[in-house]
């Protein structure tokens, strides 16, 4: 079992979301914009209740903003004023993670994906599998560029990876059975 540092909280959920949930009111006008999207929404309020709790903020509260430097639409590296923080979702898991220091990203893919996806990601990662591939992305999305950045050249070992000449912790958590995940972080 991988245990993170305690400076690094994360908080995983199955997707569940029932689209009448009250608690549609932690959002703001701007999230509500995607709110067909349920793994979007449900991750949002899981990284709301995350970092509410850190900051001793009620969920709605949190500052939370993610814009897109490209487009300004809300779908950029998320932001909150005090943490580094996250996400990823799939079907089969939400995970949000908050950082009191440094720089963090997670990624979760499912493990048992199909063999089209698993031609894809070791072409892009120079014959690698599941966990080189959520070891990048984490990478990437600690960095704020994500795929902006050429994938192929993120250096990875089980406990590193390295983007231009920064460094990245990683720690791959056992949330379930079928998921592998990454979390990266930079002091
Ligand atoms: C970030 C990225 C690697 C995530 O890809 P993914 O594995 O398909 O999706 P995940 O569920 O693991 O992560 C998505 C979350 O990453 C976060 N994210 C988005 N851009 C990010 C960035 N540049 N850095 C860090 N995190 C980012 C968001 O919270 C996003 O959640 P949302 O889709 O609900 O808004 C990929 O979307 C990316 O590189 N985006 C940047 C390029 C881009 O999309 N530009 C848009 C131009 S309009
Ligand atoms: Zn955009």
């Amino acid at each position: 079992m991988t245990y993170l540092p305690d400076f690094i909280r994360i908080r995983w959920q199955r997707p569940s979301l029932d689209p009448k949930t009250p608690s549609l009111a932690l959002l703001s006008p701007e999230e509500l914009t995607r709110v067909g999207d349920r793994g979007f929404i449900q991750a949002r309020m899981l990284l709301r209740e995350l970092a509410g709790e850190l900051l001793f903020l009620d969920p709605a509260a949190v500052p939370l903003s993610a814009t897109c430097p490209d487009c300004g639409g809300p779908h950029g590296q998320p932001r909150i004023p005090g943490l580094t923080v996250s996400l990823s979702h799939c079907a089969a898991a939400i995970v949000a993670v908050a950082a009191l220091e440094g720089t963090v990203g997670v990624d979760v893919e499912p493990l048992g994906g199909t063999a089209e996806r698993d031609a894809a990601i070791a072409d892009v990662t120079g014959g690698g599998g599941i966990r080189h591939w959520t070891s990048v992305e984490a990478a990437l999305k600690a960095d704020g560029r994500g795929l902006r950045v050429d994938p192929r050249g993120v250096n990875v070992t089980r406990v590193s990876a390295t983007v231009g000449d920064a460094r990245y912790e990683l720690w791959h958590p056992e949330l379930a059975g079928d998921l592998q995940t990454t979390v990266a972080w930079r002091a």
